[in-house]
């Protein structure tokens, strides 16, 4: 198993860059480990066939790893520029383009990744604002065009003034890096999610029950389309709320 970093920092040995270290850290217990520092290269976009040796040595390192762990801070509320700048001019390669210009994961298919951000603002800021989402956001939104699986985010909060990572943080991250490394199965998760469906239909179908048994204390619900009415109305807020937090709130913030 070979794990790739990948730094899109303005500062090499910066929070981000211990972020990065500690993963590759609990990563190197079981796997051959590297890393790049993007502010190392100078990287420009593919042009009218031109050589590009710099995006192709890059290129050789991402197909050569199992496992990519992409850090790169918060900046203005979305990914550095360093690793934007990275992500765009890969683009073009991290998959194929079929006639109407979609990305057809090609042969990054099925490697791993992590994702790493961070951010001055506060672990509860973070939480109720998403300061870190749109970092997040942007790497996901690359790396499954190029049919990457991923396999947890990690987030570091509070940074202003911070020159060392903490011993949570540090800890957290070099499990992060264990796992990673030695994660083998493939994105076949079909199975969980379908028990997790069941799950989530099975607690809300109770929750809403209990909810309707409160409301028949208070208004009449013996006529059966009282009691359907009713429970569609409480499964539906109930349901758009859990659809809400995974699909917008699902980043990890804290
Ligand atoms: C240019 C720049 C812009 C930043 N923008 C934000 C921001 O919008 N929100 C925020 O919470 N932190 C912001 N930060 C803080 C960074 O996200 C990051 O936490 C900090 O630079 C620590 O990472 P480092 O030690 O790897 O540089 C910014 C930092 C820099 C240098």
């Amino acid at each position: 198993m070979r794990v790739l970093g990948i730094l899109g920092s303005q500062q090499p040995n910066g929070i981000t860059g211990q972020s990065l270290q500690a993963v590759l850290k609990g990563a190197a217990e079981t796997a051959t480990t590297d890393w790049i520092n993007l502010a190392d290269y100078q990287i420009t976009a593919d042009h009218d066939n031109q050589p590009n040796p710099v995006l192709d040595s890059l290129e050789a390192k991402l197909l050569a790893a199992d496992v990519w762990i992409l850090a790169a801070p918060t900046y203005i509320g979305g990914l550095s520029g360093i690793m934007k700048n990275f992500l765009d001019c890969m683009r073009n390669r991290i998959a194929r383009y079929n006639a109407v210009g979609e990305a057809v994961p090609d042969r990054f298919k099925n490697k791993h990744y992590v994702t790493i951000t961070n951010c001055y603002a506060g672990g509860v800021e973070n939480f109720v604002t998403g300061v870190t989402d749109a970092a997040f956001k942007t790497m996901d939104k690359f790396l499954t065009m190029g049919g990457l699986i991923k396999v947890r985010e990690i987030v570091v909060t509070k940074t202003f003034g911070m020159t060392t990572l903490s011993t949570k943080k540090q800890a957290e991250c070099e499990r992060a890096g264990q796992r990673a490394a030695t994660k083998k199965e493939r994105d076949d998760n079909t199975m969980k999610r379908y028990l997790e469906l069941f799950g989530m239909i099975a607690v809300m179908a109770l929750v809403t029950m209990g909810i309707e048994a409160g409301i028949g204390r208070l208004l009449p619900l013996d006529n059966f389309w009282a009691y359907y009415g009713v429970f569609v109305v409480v499964f539906y807020v109930l349901l758009a709320s859990i659809l809400h937090f995974f699909t917008v709130v699902k980043h990890r913030r804290r």
